[in-house]
């Protein structure tokens, strides 16, 4: 049994909350304080169904922080709520995760990251295949150095059919379509690789053919977010990078992720091969002028009693957050970082509504 128990609250207690609290209920050093929907009875009958029957909850979350004394909270809410939440946590001097995107304007991202900042709280965001084994190999590769200068990304993958239901189709609720969904995984994946140079300009265009038509989508007369877009990013460093993203079209796949660079290029092919692997990791370089192309072999760690050891990357999530909460810091998907993220995001919603390309301003923060 642990010595002391980090005191835990769940704001927004919808679909993926339950993806927080199953792992928060089996850590022994975490304990479920409380719990707030703005559903009148939802965060009750959420806290009843883990035998939480004596956690209160509460049907706003400024109720939440005013009456329960909390380490860290988890904001499960739909994106045109996160920094609202966020923010009043922060303030109420809660450490918060916050599910991704980070929220739907960069004003409210520069907003959240200022209120981290001052109350000196760690704002983490949700982006859970950070944890992926063969995402963190990547990253090493790259920062060994042995892509030379990374001059070119692309972002690839993308859903044949998968416009999601729900929330995410409500502009009023997830302001952002595919692009807020998968758009800024795709984004922190690219980019977190490469370690987040800061976006400059943005040319997009964002469109939604597949859910606006009955054939495809039922809800086409109301739908009014994006299902399909695609950018080209000016980064820091002189780095292009290139993304697009789609709930659905008429292919496999958008291409694969790919760093080009000087001395070496990783490709990433987001699609089952003949021996029904979902995805191939390649790694491209030159030795005495001849071409080599290798297969990253990942070399999972192997556990002689269970096999291949696959870490759960949702439980990695939340025990990520709850150490950081124990040491009081880092944060470990920084709000800083995600920020730019959320740059990004802005300037292909602004860029596609202009109709040309638009500079990348970040508000203070
Ligand atoms: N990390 C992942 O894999 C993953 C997967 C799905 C969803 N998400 C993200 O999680 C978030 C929630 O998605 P979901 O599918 O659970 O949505 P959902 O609509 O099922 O749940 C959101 C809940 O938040 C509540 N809520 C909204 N505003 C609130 C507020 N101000 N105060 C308190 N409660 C509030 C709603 O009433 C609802 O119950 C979204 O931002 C989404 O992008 C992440």
């Amino acid at each position: 049994m642990a010595d002391k128990k980090i005191r835990i609250g769940i704001v927004g207690t919808g679909g993926i909350a339950h993806a927080h609290m199953k792992p928060y209920v089996g850590f022994d050093d975490v304990e479920i304080v409380g719990a707030c929907d703005i559903v009148p009875g939802k965060a009750r009958a959420f806290l009843d169904k883990y035998d939480l029957n004596d956690v209160p909850a509460f049907e706003n979350v400024y109720d939440l922080v005013r009456n329960v004394k909390m380490d860290g909270v988890s904001v499960c809410t739909y994106n045109t709520t996160h920094a609202e939440c966020t923010i009043a946590c922060l303030e109420a001097g809660i450490h918060v995760l916050c599910e991704k995107p980070m929220s739907f304007t960069i004003q409210e991202a520069a907003d959240m990251v200022k209120a981290s900042r001052k109350a000196k709280k760690i704002l983490t965001i949700g982006f859970q295949p950070r944890y992926d084994y063969m995402r963190r190999k990547v990253d090493e590769i790259i920062d060994s150095g042995a892509l030379g200068k990374v001059y070119y990304i692309q972002s690839g993958g993308g859903r044949r059919r998968g416009i999601p239901a729900g929330t995410f189709v409500d502009k009023e609720k997830a302001g952002y379509g595919c692009l807020g969904d998968i758009g800024c995984y795709s984004i922190d994946e690219c980019l977190h690789a490469v370690r987040y140079p800061r976006p400059l300009t943005v040319s997009a265009i964002a469109t939604n053919y597949f859910g606006k038509n009955p054939k495809y989508w039922p809800g086409a007369e109301t739908f009014d977010v994006d299902d399909f877009s695609v950018a080209l990013v000016r980064l820091e460093g002189g780095v292009t990078y290139v993304f697009k993203q789609s709930w659905a079209m008429h292919a496999d796949s958008l291409g694969p992720t790919m760093w080009l660079g000087t001395e070496g290029a990783i490709k990433v092919i987001n699609k089952k091969d003949e021996l029904n692997r979902p995805s191939r990791y390649m790694y491209y370089t030159d030795v005495n002028g001849m071409h080599i192309d290798s297969f990253i072999d990942p070399s999972y760690p192997f556990n002689a009693y269970e096999g291949m050891v696959h870490k759960d990357v949702f439980a990695a999530k939340i025990r990520g957050f709850v150490d950081a909460v124990i040491t009081d810091g880092p944060a470990p998907i920084p709000g800083e970082e995600i920020i730019y993220n959320q740059a990004i995001c802005d300037g292909i919603y602004r860029s596609s509504l202009s109709g040309h390309e638009v500079e990348i301003v970040i508000p203070e923060y």
